[in-house]
């Protein structure tokens, strides 16, 4: 089992991404920590929480950081709903919080595993910028980050930038120049791996689990079920996973800090600016060996 810590803020991508983490015989989700994006903190929190309990696990959860590290947030409640995972009544939470920050948790989970860990940020970079700032020594015992955030073309939130690192563009650089390997996991391949109307409808027949999922994306503005569902951030779950989906490139990924720009992740693929790389980006996916990836982790639940 690949031992991995989720950096998340739910969000009804994040929430298939947590379902399938949580429950996926190849993964050992060590923690789970939040960070503000999609909604608050505290509501992403109570999203993780109101997960981990749905499915009776015993993850710890510990709350993150409340905003980006210079600049305000822009939350993205317009797709998400105002709670984040609007569209269904959780059963009550079971689970509480850490009472230390998410930055303290997984410094203290990487230095204490016994095997290398995997990040997995699934949201604005703030922790994990905080945290390979802070605790450098954690760098030893991180394998790698795989994350889902950027674009190699356009973007979803401004022109260019995509909306994790568009919401903290600093935090981003910060990662960036960490020299933790990195599998940038951006809009180019998670923008294309959409659940149609087909998956929907198969989706909805599991169970409980189908019917919470079926709920949340009649309210998902991720897409629609004619252009298909986004799936972003389950891209990068499925590619802890299977990598074998994605097509990837090593380069060098550069952030830009300010501007209309601001938070787009301009990539040298050609290596004409670079002579050492920091990422490897997906560059595209089997998008039906995707779909039915994801409709048969959610069937085994
Ligand atoms: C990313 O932004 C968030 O709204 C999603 O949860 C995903 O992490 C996609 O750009
Ligand atoms: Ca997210």
């Amino acid at each position: 089992k690949t031992p991995i810590i989720i950096d998340t803020d739910p969000g009804i991508d994040d929430a298939v991404a947590l379902s399938i983490a949580l429950n996926h015989p190849k993964l050992d989700v060590l923690l789970l920590t939040t960070v503000a994006g999609n909604v608050n903190v505290n509501k992403t929190t109570e999203n993780t929480l109101k997960l981990v309990s749905f499915f009776g696990k015993t993850v710890p959860v510990a709350k993150g950081c409340d905003k980006p590290l210079l600049i305000q947030l822009e939350d993205s409640a317009e797709i998400h709903g105002e709670s984040g995972m609007d569209g269904f009544d959780f059963p009550a939470i079971t689970e509480k919080t850490l009472a230390i920050h998410a930055v303290e948790a997984m410094k203290n989970c990487i230095l204490n595993s016994p095997e290398p860990v995997t990040l997995v940020p699934i949201a604005a970079l703030t922790n994990i910028a905080l945290l390979v700032s802070m605790y450098p020594e954690t760098k030893q015992n991180i394998k790698e980050i795989v994350m889902m955030g950027g674009s190699l073309s356009r973007g979803n939130t401004h022109t260019s930038a995509e909306f994790n690192t568009y919401v903290d563009p600093h935090a981003a650089q910060i990662v960036f120049q960490s020299d933790i390997p990195i599998v940038m996991v951006g809009l180019d391949v998670t923008s294309t791996a959409v659940l149609t109307k087909n998956e929907v409808e198969q989706i909805k027949e599991f169970g409980k689990v189908g019917n919470m999922f079926y709920s949340l994306f009649q309210h998902y503005r991720g897409g629609s079920l004619q252009t298909g569902l986004k799936m972003h951030d389950v891209c990068a779950i499925a590619y802890l996973t299977n990598p074998e989906l994605f097509t990837v490139q090593k380069t060098f990924v550069e952030i830009a800090l300010e501007g209309p720009a601001a938070g787009a992740t301009v990539a040298d693929l050609k290596m004409k600016y670079h002579n050492t790389t920091n990422a490897e980006v997906c560059l595209d996916i089997d998008i039906p060996a995707f779909q039915k990836w994801v409709v048969s982790n959610l069937e085994s639940i």
